[in-house]
């Protein structure tokens, strides 16, 4: 009764899903305004070794679970470690979910800044009012019609399978996503604030950096990595035996953290670029890159009739490619736990993430209740959500702060300490124990837990890393 596992044609098929799930709006997005926020180099140093050092071995940790257990999920940690480990499942699924369900959100509104800049590129470019923006956010029809495009896609590619659906899609996305990214920072850098942006990226300055900023690191890494919510363990189930685990997760680490870089090089040189821009840019990163930079393309960049479109077909990938890991954690954790067929699955899933998606999109002025919900108030909400207002904020924290932290040391426990060093030796190959083994235990054993253990406490203690 029970079919042949689904699998990846090839490592480079690994490789392609994986590094287009840890690509996405964290890298384009977040990554830029937190190092913009810590002013740069030092923050970026701390970047690279938490990315290095906590979230490589986490994200190996994570492909070994799935490619041992050739299942995702709960079932896969019920598999190694019985069933009290199953929960750590249960609890990625539920962060995949509120995560897409947002994502997905924000994902819709790549759709429509690409059909208006496509408009513009053709009849001219036509400076919004400062109030466009904020209507469309609260236009209840127009969030939920393209979060359900979104939505829509994503099942559909889910739908079709790991290898037909997944794994080609984004073998095509990935290095229409590499091109697109090198075009954008290639027109970038014959900008005027270039050397402004590399000294302000690669100069290191730990005086001007945020004492949080170290946190602020390790949080990142997770969201950027896709770590803490078993999307790496679902990839990984799919993987062959026969694929190595440490050289897929460096070329994911290595794609994620270029792509980060190179779109903070872009960005930077175009802020710094246009002199009156840098004064009031801490007004949020979603403006600067549905709003500000649109603008930047038409009115001050050579070549953005081209560029503006093409520059949203990068958004609408990287965040499509992302979502895809998110929907297959939740498909996956259906088909392996209840036996269901993968059209039932996604079925159920997008429904379930869906209905969740209308109150992200209603959040954002449509619905006066849902925009303003808070639990600044509420004695022990408040520690979950912080001071945040309106679900799509809500959901973000939780996520970001909770919930991919709390899995990814649950992560760490697990492989680290629960199970036994010879069961992973043998699993790996390995006939005795290598240096590279001994620093992924260490890493695994002390380093990650003791890291995400002060950034829960901090979090505990009210402080913001989302
Ligand atoms: N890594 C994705 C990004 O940077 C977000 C994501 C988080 C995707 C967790 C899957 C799982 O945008």
């Amino acid at each position: 009764m029970t079919m042949p596992r689904e699998s990846f044609g090839s490592k480079l098929g690994f490789i392609a899903a994986a590094s287009g799930s840890a690509v996405g709006l964290g890298n384009l997005w977040k990554f830029p305004y937190i190092t913009w926020e810590n002013n740069g180099g030092a923050f970026v140093l701390v970047y690279l070794a938490a990315a290095l050092m906590l979230g490589l071995p986490i994200m190996m940790a994570e492909i070994f679970i799935g490619r041992t257990a050739k299942l995702s999920g709960a079932p896969a940690y019920k598999k190694l470690g019985g069933n009290k480990w199953s929960k750590l499942g249960y609890l990625g699924a539920a962060a995949g979910g509120i995560i897409l369900s947002y994502y997905m959100v924000i994902a819709g509104w790549s759709i429509r800044s690409f059909f208006q800049c496509l408009n513009w590129s053709f009849t001219g470019y036509v400076q919004p009012d400062s109030k466009e923006f904020g209507d469309f956010l609260a236009d209840s029809r127009a969030q939920i019609l393209l979060t359900l495009a979104f939505t829509l896609v994503n099942a559909f590619i889910i739908f079709l399978g790991v290898g037909k659906g997944i794994e080609k899609a984004t073998k095509i996305m990935m290095p229409v996503l590499v091109l697109l990214m090198l075009y954008l920072v290639g027109t970038a850098l014959t900008m005027p604030g270039r050397d402004e942006a590399f000294s302000m990226i690669f100069s290191l300055d730990f005086k001007n950096m945020k004492p949080e900023g170290y946190l602020e690191a390790v949080g990142q890494a997770f969201f950027s990595l896709s770590l803490g919510l078993g999307a790496m363990v679902a990839y990984g189930s799919y993987m062959k035996k026969s694929d190595p685990i440490i050289s897929s997760a460096a070329w994911v680490v290595v794609l994620d953290t270029l792509f980060a870089l190179l779109s903070c090089v872009a960005m930077f040189t175009i802020i710094l670029s246009v002199p009156e821009l840098k004064e009031h840019l801490s007004g949020g990163t979603v403006g600067m890159l549905f709003i500000t930079l649109p603008e930047l393309f038409y009115t001050k960049m050579p070549g953005g009739l081209i560029l503006a479109p093409l520059f949203f077909v990068l958004v609408a990938f990287a965040a499509l490619s992302s979502t895809l890991s998110l929907g297959e954690v939740v498909t996956s954790l259906l088909i392996d736990r209840k036996g269901w067929k993968r059209s039932k699955a996604v079925m159920v899933s997008t429904t379930f993430i869906f209905t969740g998606s209308i109150f992200a999109a209603l959040s954002l002025g449509g619905n006066q209740f849902l925009s303003k919900l808070n639990f600044e108030n509420t004695p022990v909400l408040k520690i979950f959500f912080h001071n945040k207002t309106g679900v799509l904020s809500l959901l973000d924290h939780l996520a970001a702060n909770w919930l991919l932290p709390v899995g990814g040391l649950g992560v760490t426990i697990f492989v680290g300490w629960f199970l036994h060093s010879d069961f992973l030796l043998d699993k790996l190959g390995l006939k005795k124990s290598t240096i590279g083994f001994k620093l992924w235990l260490w890493s695994l054993r002390v380093l990650a837990p003791a890291a995400i253990i002060i950034l829960i406490i901090s979090v505990a203690l009210g402080k913001d890393f989302s």
